[in-house]
């Protein structure tokens, strides 16, 4: 098992390895004596495999558990979801040093942590990750909350787990095409800063590599250390969002019909278009079955990043690469984007 800590004021550990779900209870014991409540959070298509297992180690353990299980699905992951969440942990009479344990994807990680991040003005999250995305970017680094209508992720906190398990075992399940949604995020991380890991890539990984452990601790060290660097999203952070600035808008002009992988693939492909590195973007997202191309036109585009969380004043901040590894980021007006399509 590897052990990646992330060093920012409230630091913590995130394990990857193999087996580690049957002893989640355990590592969570380990660093935490006072909690004695969890709300074990998941949803429809993650708990018929994996919740009884956690609960089962989460019980073990001594803890009292209560389970909140939601629909599957990006629809929801609103500010419905986290009220019945709020109301769980009050009628239950959770305390300021009781927690939350979510189970599941990117939309299970963010969620739970926002609930975690507001109740009693903030309890500990520990994050249980059961997507290859999850594993190396949602359930890291403390961003957590909820889409609006108006768009993705509008409300939230940032509030670092406690602990995060990422036991690639669990990636056994997940259908081919989830799987290449993770790979698009890893994908990212070798563009942006790892040439190293851009030439393991060539080679396909897939959910039975040997090499799984590698490449998850690979993408979380290159999170940590950019998340220790800028926990609170104001710099070098924002490198972090290669494709997207694109992205968010082709997902929720789908009505997210488009898994927010796929719409990250075709907005680094996109947003790369003009940029040096642009084929071989291209050539690595064919090889894991990820989508490049997108009909979405400039002015739609525009429109859709008027409303991005991330503009300050009219401006937004893109991610670059022009060169495998390196990552420059550019203020521009969203107008602007044109010139890159
Ligand atoms: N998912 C990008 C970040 O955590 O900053």
């Amino acid at each position: 098992m590897r052990r990646i800590k992330v060093k920012v004021r409230h630091g913590y550990e995130v394990l990857v390895g193999r087996g580690l779900l049957k002893d989640c209870g355990m590592y969570i014991k380990s660093g935490d004596t006072k909690t004695r409540k969890i709300l074990l959070v998941s949803e429809t298509n993650v708990a018929p495999l994996y919740k009884d297992i956690a609960k089962a180690s989460l019980e073990k353990e001594g803890y009292e558990v209560t389970e909140y299980i939601f629909e599957a699905g990006e629809q929801s992951k609103n500010l419905d979801q986290v009220t019945k969440m709020l109301e769980i942990l009050a009628g239950n009479a959770f305390t300021r040093t009781d927690a939350v344990v979510a189970l599941g994807g990117g939309v299970t990680t963010d969620m739970a942590g926002f609930a975690a991040s507001i109740f009693l003005r903030g309890i500990k999250v520990y994050q249980i990750a059961t997507t290859l995305l999850a594993q190396v970017d949602a359930s890291v680094g403390g961003k957590t909350g909820v889409d609006l209508k108006e768009g993705k992720n509008l409300v939230g906190a940032f509030h670092q787990p406690s602990l995060v398990i990422c036991d690639v075992d669990l990636l056994k399940s997940l259908t081919d095409e989830v799987f290449a949604e993770g790979m698009a995020e890893v994908i990212k991380y070798a563009f942006i800063s790892d040439e190293d890991l851009y030439e393991k890539l060539k080679t396909k990984v897939t959910k039975d590599s040997p090499d799984l452990i590698d490449i998850v601790a690979r993408c979380v060290e290159l999170k940590a250390y950019v998340v220790e660097k800028d926990e609170l999203d104001n710099g070098l952070r924002q490198t972090l969002n290669f494709g997207h600035t694109i992205g968010h808008v082709i997902e929720r002009n789908s009505g997210y019909k488009i898994p927010h992988g796929y719409a990250v693939a075709k907005g680094m492909a996109l947003i790369s278009k003009k940029s040096r590195i642009s084929k071989k973007l291209e050539e690595m997202l064919k090889l894991y079955d990820l989508p490049y191309e997108d009909p979405i036109t400039p002015d739609e585009l525009i429109a859709g990043i008027m409303s991005d969380k991330k503009k300050r004043g009219s401006k937004i901040t893109i991610a670059l690469v022009n060169e495998i590894g390196k990552c420059e980021l550019k203020t521009i007006e969203p107008t602007e984007i044109k010139g890159y399509l």
